[in-house]
């Protein structure tokens, strides 16, 4: 949406993926003073999203109010108190009937709640597809977009229909972001199947994203889902391996761990400033698989200024030995029109992950990457 709004992908909490429907004001002050203390505000991190179940009923005028067991203080000085911090308030609603949750969808209140959640100060949609029986997707996303537009805040609208009607064709126009999948499942590499529908692995969602990176850039990004890092299941490499796919995939980056207990490792890869540049770059390029071969992948990203990344992915149980000639590989972006030009030019490499220099493209890179790991480097003209 060419609004000036998300011109690089959002980064900020969301509480689903670790809290799901245990939502209250005290986790979202404590997720809020966090974001400052852990460094994760600094390093770029500004929306506080509040996913499905704050809500609690309409009142006899078709308002609707936050579960007041939940919210006693109520949105208005939950968003207050976010702003103070200089941190945004995300809100979540539903196109259909009820939430996933169970809880009053926004469905024929769509212009109500855009003046609603405007008047708290909401700075951020994210706008769900349950129970939404007789609806067309890019018409109810439509419906949403006015009402916003009309309650006269700017905010951030996260289309969330799981990928099902193309949101990548028609979610330009409507929205900031888009899922393009149905939901992450915290795992590195596995498939949860729960009968009528499944939820995707982090290497499975990233197989999602092939033939899509065309319909990205500012202001409108594939949505891969949010972050699974530091939520107990994957290994420190399998968690380095998340993040620099996301970065790669110009993905928003929307953490779903607990703020409030990070260890050190969860910690260093969500603020690591290298690989947050590489996501938030100001073309806003979507990167691209440029190998893929027995469990290892190279996928390279167009960054500003002629710079690239390249992440050497290596999804299989073995260590993998890289040996990459730079001058005998032909990497090119047809769709964004960039080459990279190790032939004429030397580029100097660093290691994001480490912030160290890893010589210059003149020679090959040799590096053993364990797996389930990667190993990112940004090339830059020397
Ligand atoms: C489905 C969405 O895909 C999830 O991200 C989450 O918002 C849940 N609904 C909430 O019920």
């Amino acid at each position: 949406k060419y609004d000036g709004l998300a011109l690089t992908p959002p980064m900020g909490w969301n509480s689903w993926n670790k809290f799901a429907c245990n939502v209250d004001e005290k986790l979202i002050r404590e997720t809020a003073d966090a974001m400052l203390s852990s460094g994760m505000k600094q390093a770029g991190y500004t929306y506080i999203n509040i996913d499905d179940c704050w809500h609690g009923e309409r009142d006899s005028l078709g308002f609707i109010h936050p579960d007041l067991k939940r919210f006693p203080s109520g949105m208005k000085a939950l968003a207050d108190y976010i702003h103070s911090k200089g941190l945004k308030l995300g809100l979540y609603s539903d196109a259909g009937s009820q939430t996933c949750g169970g809880r009053p969808g926004s469905r024929g209140f769509e212009f109500q709640d855009a003046l609603t959640y405007a008047g708290w100060g909401v700075d951020y949609l994210k706008y769900d597809w349950c129970n939404t029986e007789g609806l067309k997707a890019e018409g109810a996303y439509k419906t949403i977009t006015a009402a916003l537009r009309k309650a006269g805040r700017p905010m951030v609208l996260s289309i969330c229909e799981w990928g099902t009607d193309k949101p990548w064709i028609w979610g330009p126009a409507v929205g900031h972001l888009w899922r393009t999948s149905g939901d992450i499942f915290n795992c590195f590499d596995c498939i949860e199947d729960h009968g009528t529908w499944k939820s995707w692995g982090v290497m499975q969602i990233l197989d999602k994203q092939d033939g899509l990176r065309e319909y990205a850039g500012p202001g409108h990004w594939n949505d891969p889902d949010m972050l699974e890092i530091g939520n107990g299941k994957l290994t420190a490499g399998e968690d380095r391996a998340h993040f620099s796919m996301w970065a790669m995939l110009a993905a928003p980056l929307i953490a779903g761990n607990d703020l409030r207990n990070m260890n050190q490792e969860t910690k260093q890869v969500l603020t690591n400033k290298k690989i947050i540049s590489i996501n938030q770059d100001s073309l806003g390029i979507q990167g691209f698989r440029y190998s893929k071969a027995n469990g290892f992948e190279i996928w390279f990203k167009p960054l500003s200024n002629g710079k690239w990344a390249v992440s050497f992915l290596n999804r299989s149980s073995e260590v993998k030995k890289l040996d990459f000639d730079w001058k005998k590989e032909k990497v090119k972006d047809d769709i964004f029109n960039k080459q990279l030009n190790t032939n004429t030019v030397v580029y100097k490499i660093e290691n994001a992950w480490t912030g160290k220099s890893s010589g210059t493209t003149k020679n090959s890179i040799k590096a053993d990457v364990p797996a389930h790991d990667v190993l990112t480097l940004i090339l830059e003209e020397s």
